[in-house]
This record gives C-alpha cells, structure tokens and sequence, in this order.
C-alpha cells in the first residue's frame, strides 16, 4: 500500500535495529482517511471469506480493525487487556510475554462475542514476535470459531512472528512489510 509506505517514511522513527516508532500514524495518533484506506484493503482482500467478527487486541489495533469491520459490515470485538485474579468461567483467556514492554499481561475474550459458528478476522498494528497474535489464535481456537485470516498494517520481517503464524496455517496479510531498519533506515520488503 503505497501511501501507507510513504506515511511510514514521513513519519516513522528508526529507535533501533529492532524498533520503528509508529506514534505518529497508528500508536498515538491515527490519521482517519489512511486508516479507512487500510481498512478498505483488507475488506477487499478477505472480502469472499464469510467473515462474521473482526477481532483485534487493545488498544493500537482497534482503529484499523474498526475500518476493516466498517467496510465488512460486520462488528468488532477488542480483546481486553488485564490482569486477572479470578478465573472467569465465560471468559477465554491467555498469557501473553510482552518483549518491548518487558511485561506479561492477559489478554480476554468473553464467550459472549466469540461463538463457534463465528469466521473471525484478526486484525492488528504491527507483528514482531507475534507473541500476542499467537495468545489470540489460540483463544479463537478455543472458542471453537474459524480464523480465515490475519490482516497486519505493519510486518516486520526481520522478526519471526509473520510466518511462524503462516508456517501454523495461518493466511496473513499485511500492508507494508519491512525487511530492514538497520542503519536508521526503513528498507521495505516489497
Ligand atoms: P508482538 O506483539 O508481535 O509479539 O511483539 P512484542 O511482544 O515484541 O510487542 C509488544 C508490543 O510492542 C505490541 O504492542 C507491538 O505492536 C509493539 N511493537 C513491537 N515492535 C514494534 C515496533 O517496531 N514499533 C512499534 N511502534 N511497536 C512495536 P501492543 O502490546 O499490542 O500494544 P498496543 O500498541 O496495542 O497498546
Ligand atoms: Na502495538
Ligand atoms: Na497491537
């Protein structure tokens, strides 16, 4: 997606080998015609896939998701983020390590908006490790749902989360995918 790339160029930060700061367009601010543009692309790409819910995690992916979910015409569940104390029976639950944050958290879903008659589309901001996306694709197998599909603005390639989730089946998709940040400058893949 050209003007996605070139939004990343403008307003991307290169903090590291690893780590390019996206606050600018997807973790602090969100530019509103950009993200319906994204939307667009991934309604169009999972377009004849029966998609019944658009399922993403608190809180970066929830923008995009909202889009996806708008030209879908289906809603959007958010899994939330907690800690929790207490099993909860009608919740569906995983432990999820955070690299970057250096923390652990729980991500949730209720059974209440995740049924096994559902076709679920995962849609999120950006894939490192994936540690969150695989928390995720396990609570949707647990619920009993269908994933078709994974949609990911930002794919970086360097780190293993993108196809170790497609090498698991999973059909993911992404928007940009970066193969380099080394040297401070952001080298697309494609
Ligand atoms: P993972 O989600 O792919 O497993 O990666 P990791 O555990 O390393 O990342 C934890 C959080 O950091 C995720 O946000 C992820 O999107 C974000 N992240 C990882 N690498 C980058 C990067 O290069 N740039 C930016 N801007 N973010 C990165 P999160 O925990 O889902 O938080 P939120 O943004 O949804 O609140
Ligand atoms: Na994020
Ligand atoms: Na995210």
């Amino acid at each position: 997606m050209e003007k996605l790339k070139q939004a990343i160029v403008e307003q991307g930060v290169v903090v590291s080998d690893q780590v390019l700061k996206l606050d600018a367009l997807l973790n602090h601010q969100v530019d509103p015609a950009l993200t319906m543009e994204m939307g667009k692309q991934f309604a169009e790409r999972f377009r004849d896939d029966g998609v019944t819910r658009v399922v993403t995690v608190e809180s970066s992916g929830i923008a995009v998701a909202f889009a996806t979910a708008y030209e879908l015409g289906v809603p959007l569940v958010f899994a939330r983020r907690k800690k929790t104390l207490l099993a909860e029976p009608d919740m569906l639950c995983e432990r999820v390590p955070s690299f970057t944050k250096g923390i652990v958290t729980d991500i949730l879903i209720s059974r209440e908006f995740i049924s096994p008659d559902d076709r679920i589309l995962f849609i999120d901001d950006i894939i490192a490790n994936g540690d969150a996306a695989r928390g995720l694709v396990k609570i949707i197998e647990r619920s009993g749902a269908t994933l078709v599909g994974a949609g990911i603005v930002v794919e970086k390639c360097f780190q293993l989360g993108a196809n170790a989730l497609r090498e698991q089946g999973v059909r993911l998709e992404s928007l940009a995918k970066i193969a380099s940040l080394e040297g401070g400058d952001i080298i697309f893949a494609d």
